[in-house]
């Protein structure tokens, strides 16, 4: 099917009709859901943090400062899989928007947006127009995206959504057919059932005309993924370590930066590296707002981030499920990362029906 002209100047466009009335602007080509999940998002913090064992969403390390971390650790030498990521996004996004023939990219995840320049460049080179609606927790990601598309690209129409997924996911029109962006293996951070839930609701919500690029990291010798999350300049243990900082300004929670430590390890049983903060001594932590607190006993681990690592071929099996259809692999020399293209298939149980 061919699609229909898509571009807008109308930021709100890019939302159906029927929920745009939820949405606020929160600075120029901005917008934020007016009632966000987030809103509640102090007593989603602490119930995680009184479960067994205590975990954090990771979500809550992109704050300011962590959106800032996370963009210094895709430097790293040790960190491979931007670079890797970005050089299969340059070799392949002419063939990449040829196959996916839409005029609206709408980026999950998007932090910076610094490798989705190629997938833009390919756009305007293609289409000559379009739109860009990255979606990010993170203001400061979503600034500086906007920055980097109103410089680079003024043919294109830019809206950024500052939301979580399912928010966004919910509120993104099917009517107009778009390529979702979901970059960096973002979605290896996504505990299993959260993974599942995620494609079910992503799934029920993409139009017939849309398609998924989705960026995963594969499994591979642990020395190489352990180095990757453990740098020698300890970026990635102060990224880590910051979710705490963050959680104290989110819950008005007393945790204490001089007690906690950085531990990381892969996991081979489930392919994914696990990163804790980890308690140096036995002590209480408090969080007042709550009335509540715990006592973190010294080498206990607080979970912050898995990045679980992907079979690509089994990923594949595993999305036809939900109704994806892959359209194209791509990967680097090595083998490490893979670049996967889906079309939402012919409805199956009903989709077409919302
Ligand atoms: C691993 S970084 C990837 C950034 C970029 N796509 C890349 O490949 O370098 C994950 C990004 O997703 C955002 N993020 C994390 N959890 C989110 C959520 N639940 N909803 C929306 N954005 C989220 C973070 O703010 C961050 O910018």
């Amino acid at each position: 099917m061919t699609p229909q002209p898509t571009e807008t100047r109308e930021p709100a466009a890019i939302l159906s009709t029927r929920e745009r009335g939820t949405w606020s602007v929160t600075a120029p080509t901005i917008l934020t859901p007016s009632k966000r999940s987030s809103d509640n998002a102090a007593a989603g913090t602490v119930k995680t943090l009184f479960d067994r064992p205590r975990w954090i969403e990771p979500c809550h390390l992109y704050d300011e400062r962590g959106s800032l971390l996370f963009e210094e650790l895709c430097e790293l030498p040790e960190y491979y899989p931007t670079r890797t990521e970005a050089a299969i996004l340059e070799r392949e996004s002419g063939t990449l928007m040829n196959l996916a023939p839409v005029e609206c990219i709408v980026e999950l995840g998007a932090g910076f947006s610094k490798k989705t320049i190629h997938l833009l460049k390919a756009l305007t080179r293609a289409r000559g127009r379009g739109t860009f609606a990255p979606v990010d927790v993170s203001a400061t990601a979503l600034m500086a995206s906007k920055r980097m598309a109103e410089e680079l690209f003024p043919e294109l129409a830019f809206t950024g959504l500052e939301a979580r997924f399912e928010d966004a996911i919910t509120s993104i029109t099917r009517d107009i057919p778009k390529l979702v962006v979901f970059l960096g293996s973002t979605i290896g951070n996504f505990a299993p059932t959260d993974m599942l839930h995620f494609f079910t609701h992503l799934c029920d919500h993409m139009g017939p005309d849309d398609y998924l690029l989705l960026g995963v990291d594969r499994i591979k010798d642990p020395e190489i993924i352990e180095r990757a999350y453990d740098d020698s300049r300890g970026v990635t243990a102060a990224f880590i370590l910051n979710a705490f900082s963050n959680v104290n300004r989110i819950t008005g929670a007393g945790f204490q930066p001089d007690k906690i430590s950085y531990r990381s390890g892969y996991n081979r049983e489930r392919q994914q590296v696990e990163m804790y903060g980890v308690s140096t001594e036995t002590h209480r932590v408090e969080f007042p707002r709550h009335s509540a607190s715990f006592t973190w006993e010294k080498d206990e681990g607080i979970l912050v981030e898995t990045s679980r690592k992907f079979d690509p071929d089994d990923l594949q099996v595993q999305l036809r499920c939900f109704g994806l259809e892959n359209l194209g692999h791509w990967t680097d020399s090595n083998e490490w990362f893979s670049l996967l293209l889906f079309r939402r298939s012919a409805p199956s149980g009903g989709l077409e029906s919302r």
